[in-house]
């Protein structure tokens, strides 16, 4: 591996290789924001899973993209998702919307969505209740969501529609921002119906791997699924009968081909892992780290 390839930063969304690292971002945040795509961390984030998950990703009858990030578009795009993508505003940030709908009432069947994205939507929803109601609806039996909202890791949910801008902004960060959630948002997308599979960062992306890809430590993005009865169950990575998940394999940009991924000691069983669709399983199989064979190209 050459130097420069260990060194030099990458955004995992537009593949660009930054010399001079990440740029700051909001309120000036270092190392937030990639200088070619403009990705912050969360997108790039995102982009890792969504890479990770290729396969379901790439096989999925329709993804429903809420509020589109341009930045993991083209994730989607690459990987041949069939998708819509949906936001109640659709001048919102120049965002490239193909239906004009809220996500409290999404035009679409139920059960019709194998795959939603649904980032730093809900915190602007008055009643997210129903908003997590339309995901649990339109979500396929086997189908997944990638959730993520603005987390305040300290103390449960604040929330005030009523609020007025100022208080708004002090409050939950920004003036469009109805609440700051806390770790109980997971029982709000229970209470929903739904099963939720905490994704941390710090979990699945070995150290040097974040700093390569600008990532947070503390980055957190959930997977939900329909659950079989309400409430929907709280999933750990141990659940699936999985002690580590390894993102590298799958994502790293620079030797995606040669890079050999680590003995397999854990079983996948249970089952939760064997409720999950079949390529999403596959996936996690070769994902976890210990798999002693090589990755070959067919499994990037
Ligand atoms: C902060 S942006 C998030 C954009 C992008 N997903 C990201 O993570 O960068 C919030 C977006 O949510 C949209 N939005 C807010 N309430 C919505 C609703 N009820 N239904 C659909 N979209 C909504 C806004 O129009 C805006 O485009
Ligand atoms: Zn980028």
């Amino acid at each position: 591996m050459v130097g420069d390839q260990i060194d030099t930063q990458r955004c995992p969304a537009c593949g660009a290789r930054l010399p001079e690292g990440f740029l700051p971002g909001p309120g000036g945040r270092p190392g937030a924001r990639c200088g070619r795509c403009q990705a912050l961390e969360r997108h790039r984030f995102l982009a890792l899973v969504l890479r990770a998950f290729g396969p379901f990703v790439s096989s999925a009858g329709l993804v429903l993209d809420v509020a589109p990030s341009r930045h993991t578009t083209h994730v989607l795009h690459e990987l041949g998702a069939r998708a819509i993508a949906m936001d109640f505003d659709p001048a919102a940030d120049g965002r490239d919307v193909s239906v004009q709908a809220s996500l409290t009432q999404v035009p679409l069947a139920a059960g019709s969505v194998d795959l939603m994205i649904c980032y730093h939507v809900l915190e602007h929803v008055p009643d997210d209740a129903v908003a997590m109601a339309e995901i649990r609806r339109v979500l396929a039996s086997d189908g997944l969501g990638l959730v993520q909202v603005p987390l305040d890791q300290h103390r449960p949910t604040v929330e005030d529609p009523g609020a007025d801008a100022e208080t708004r902004t002090r409050r939950f960060g920004q003036a469009d921002h109805v609440r700051l959630y806390g770790w109980d948002v997971e029982d709000r997308l229970r209470a929903a119906g739904l099963d939720v599979l905490r994704l941390r960062c710090v979990d699945l992306v070995p150290p040097a791997t974040r700093a390569r890809y600008g990532l947070m430590e503390d980055e957190v993005t959930w997977l939900v699924r329909p659950a079989a009865e309400a409430p929907g169950r709280l999933l750990r990575a141990g659940d699936l009968g999985i002690a580590r998940l390894d993102l590298l394999g799958r994502v790293d940009l620079a030797e995606p081909a040669r890079r050999p991924v680590r003995p397999w000691h854990a079983r996948m069983k249970g089952r939760v892992l064997r409720r999950l669709p079949q390529p999403v399983r596959r996936v996690l199989r070769k994902i976890v780290r210990g798999d002693s064979r090589p990755v070959r190209p067919a499994d990037g």
